[in-house]
């Protein structure tokens, strides 16, 4: 579906307004329409979505978003920083951009998405950073802008919701200037979702179950919060198309225009760890688990990172490793 055709009333500059409360109905028609299903999906986590993941504007973001990018461009390829125009493609709340840009990889960029609710977030958090950003609904599918327009094309955990990668990844490589650089981050390798689902699968079953129990009802979230997730959940099996395998996704570059391709990969045990405790906070009252628990959370994942990149990294397969991250250039 196009966000166009959407009957809801427009919001900003001619895109549609998000719709954070799907109806049963709007459900069942998005089971039969993947791209109906991202909006719905999206719009209805957007306003929760840098909660839900622990994405911040600070420090703590800023340097995981420039490790991403450092880590996925090759150092001898990196040319002087910043690059002046940016996109991204399926944006979110502008986790990457948002942080690349006060990391200073860009000067000014473009946050897409297709998702109304998520452009709003977006808009709103680099507008309160004080960015030289904008926000437009768009499609990574069928992007809205000119040839030769972007330095530098961005995106983190959108590949794996586009029907066609290869479509999009030819509409980066054609709005981007000759010479320009795409950097996608965050996708899932088809091995490190197989162990990343079935934990996280496991996670919910012991934490929903286990606080039906007499005297653990506190720990419990009302059942139409948790009806409302599982609603979501149902979504969530309709927006996720795809996992990838590095060389695939590097051949499919490549077929889309790209050279100098390369990828890497990021998270083994860290992902063993990360998905089952964001779970587990999803599955409990919003704060009930507090500051320690946090920061357990976030240094058991930065000890856990740490060893993958510098003990597993010896013995494991990239393709085990949860994310994959790919990288190319348009040809000059
Ligand atoms: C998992 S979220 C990632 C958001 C953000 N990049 C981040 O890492 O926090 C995926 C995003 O891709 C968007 N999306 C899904 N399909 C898309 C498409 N065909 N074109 C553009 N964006 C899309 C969704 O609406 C959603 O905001």
């Amino acid at each position: 579906m196009n966000p166009k055709d959407s009957d809801t009333l427009s919001d900003v500059a001619g895109d549609p307004a998000p719709t954070p409360h799907a109806t049963a109905e709007q459900v069942e028609a998005a089971l039969k329409d993947t791209k109906l299903a991202q909006i719905l999906y999206h719009d209805w986590e957007a306003e929760s979505y840098d909660d839900k993941w622990s994405i911040s504007y600070d420090k703590r973001c800023v340097d995981y978003a420039r490790n991403l990018f450092d880590a996925t461009v090759p150092p001898e390829e990196l040319r002087e920083l910043p690059y002046d125009r940016a996109l991204e493609l399926g944006c979110g709340s502008g986790f990457f951009l948002l942080n690349l840009i006060q990391a200073g990889v860009a000067r000014r960029g473009s946050v897409t998405d297709l998702s109304p609710g998520m452009v709003k977030v977006a808009t709103r958090n680099g507008q309160n950073l004080g960015l030289d950003i904008d926000g437009r609904v768009a499609d990574a599918e069928g992007v809205p802008y000119e040839d030769d327009t972007f330095d530098l094309v961005v995106g983190h955990a959108v590949l794996h919701h586009i029907p066609d990668v290869e479509k999009s990844l030819r509409e980066v490589v054609r709005v981007l200037k000759p010479g320009g650089r795409f950097v996608f981050a965050g996708e899932p390798t088809s091995v490190g979702n197989t162990y990343a689902r079935s934990l996280s699968t496991l996670t919910w079953r012991v934490a929903t179950n286990a606080t039906k129990i007499p005297g653990l009802e506190g720990w419990r979230r009302p059942q139409a919060e948790l009806d409302e997730s599982s609603r979501a959940a149902a979504l969530e099996a309709v927006v996720d198309l795809h996992t990838f395998d590095p060389d695939d996704l590097e051949r499919m570059a490549r077929s889309a225009g790209a050279v100098d391709v390369s990828t890497s990969t990021t998270e083994f045990t860290a992902a063993m760890l990360g998905w089952p405790l964001r779970t587990f906070e999803a599955a409990v009252p919003p704060g009930k688990l507090g500051w320690g628990y946090a920061k357990f959370a976030f240094t058991s994942w930065i000890g856990l990172s740490w060893i993958d990149d510098n003990v597993w990294r010896r013995v494991v397969p990239k393709g085990w490793y949860y994310n994959v991250m790919i990288t190319g250039v348009k040809p000059s």
